[in-house]
């Protein structure tokens, strides 16, 4: 019952129980039905009184571009891939999305050194990365997408992050390195994280790192708690600020676990 009820949407749900109070309108008129019926007696038991009458319209990502850049390095931030496997059982399988994968590196550095025998997707917007990877790939424990809608939702134990959400031009101001590019804004930034979020299971871990904006000011980290896995930063990476464009020294955290929906 729960599962007609899911496909139907808040209209088709009203036509029927005008259709059915209808009907029974006209047999009680007709006589079949001796005594009147009260409709929520009829359907009360019927429904999960869960259930959202909602139109189910499926959720569509607008995924927008953040770091420009594709630099990459096989093992890149041993530091905090180590740490990482302290916390979440290497040893186990899991499924990981490696978010802004580049050529893939991040992906083999997972597959092949910390989390052997998870399966890993890979995602990133530049399509023709991504098509190339898809065509060499043998590894079946390793897939790669370009279309964030083609991912499932709530479906990944574990998302990396790491030097996606910035752009290094936005740094110009500060003395860092300058790409091509626009201005970074929070909105960006923020958005970006609301697909993350939506991809990540309720008690999965968002591991992200080298980022402009500080995760703790997004507005989905409410639904998150911080787990300390006391790793320093490294030199080469993006100068942080608040959502108010202020810098913010020394922020810690990397991994952070996803507590509810
Ligand atoms: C600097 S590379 C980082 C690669 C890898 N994560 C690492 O740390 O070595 C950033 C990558 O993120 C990708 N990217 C930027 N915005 C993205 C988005 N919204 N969705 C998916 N990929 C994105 C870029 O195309 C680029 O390949």
């Amino acid at each position: 019952m729960k599962d007609i009820f899911e496909t139907l949407d808040k209209i088709t749900i009203i036509t029927n129980i005008s259709i059915l109070s209808s009907v029974l309108l006209l047999k009680y008129n007709s006589n079949k039905i001796k005594q009147p019926v009260i409709l929520t007696d009829i359907i009360e038991p019927i429904i999960d009184k869960s259930i959202i009458f909602e139109p189910i319209i499926p959720i569509k990502m607008n995924n927008t571009q953040n770091q420009i850049t594709t630099t990459t390095k096989f093992d890149r931030y041993p530091h905090i891939f180590k740490k990482v496997c302290k916390i979440i059982d290497p040893n186990k399988e899991h499924k990981i999305l490696s978010f802004g994968c580049s050529t893939g590196l991040e992906i083999q550095t997972l597959n092949k050194i910390y989390f052997k025998k998870s399966k890993i997707d890979g995602l990133d917007i530049k399509k023709y990365i991504i098509d190339n990877l898809s065509k060499s790939n043998t590894n079946n424990n390793i897939k790669y997408y370009s279309d964030i809608n083609k991912l499932l939702l709530n479906s990944y134990d574990i998302i990396f992050c790491m030097s996606v959400l910035l752009n290094d031009t936005y740094n110009l101001v500060l003395n860092k390195k300058v790409y091509s590019g626009k201005p970074y804004t929070f909105e960006l930034f923020n958005n970006t994280l609301n697909n993350i979020d939506k991809l990540l299971k309720v008690n999965g871990y968002l591991c992200i790192y080298n980022t402009h904006f500080i995760f703790s000011e997004s507005s989905i980290f409410k639904k998150y708690k911080i787990i300390n896995i006391n790793t320093c930063k490294s030199n080469d990476t993006a100068i942080n600020l608040n959502k108010h464009n202020k810098v913010v020294n020394n922020y810690p955290y990397v991994l952070f676990q996803k507590i509810r929906l």
